[in-house]
């Protein structure tokens, strides 16, 4: 069994390994990556995915917190 493994970056993407399967909003498949990062700046030009435009710099940005 394989693990699929989400990190959420500060100030930059969604980091995702291992199997998942990413959908449009039809429920078609979408041309993945493993490991992807998915943007969550809003400003990538392939998106669901970061093409790397934040470069961290992110203005408005969550911090995940840890649960430990
Ligand atoms: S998080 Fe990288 S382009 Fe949006």
């Amino acid at each position: 069994m394989s693990e699929t493994r989400i990190q959420i970056l500060n100030k930059g993407p969604i980091i995702v390994a291992g199997h998942v399967d990413v959908v449009d909003d039809e429920g078609k498949a979408v041309r993945q990556h493993d490991p992807m990062a998915i943007c969550r700046c809003g400003q990538s030009g392939n998106m669901p995915f970061c093409d790397g435009i934040s470069k961290g710099n992110m203005k408005v940005c969550k911090r995940a917190e840890s649960i430990l």
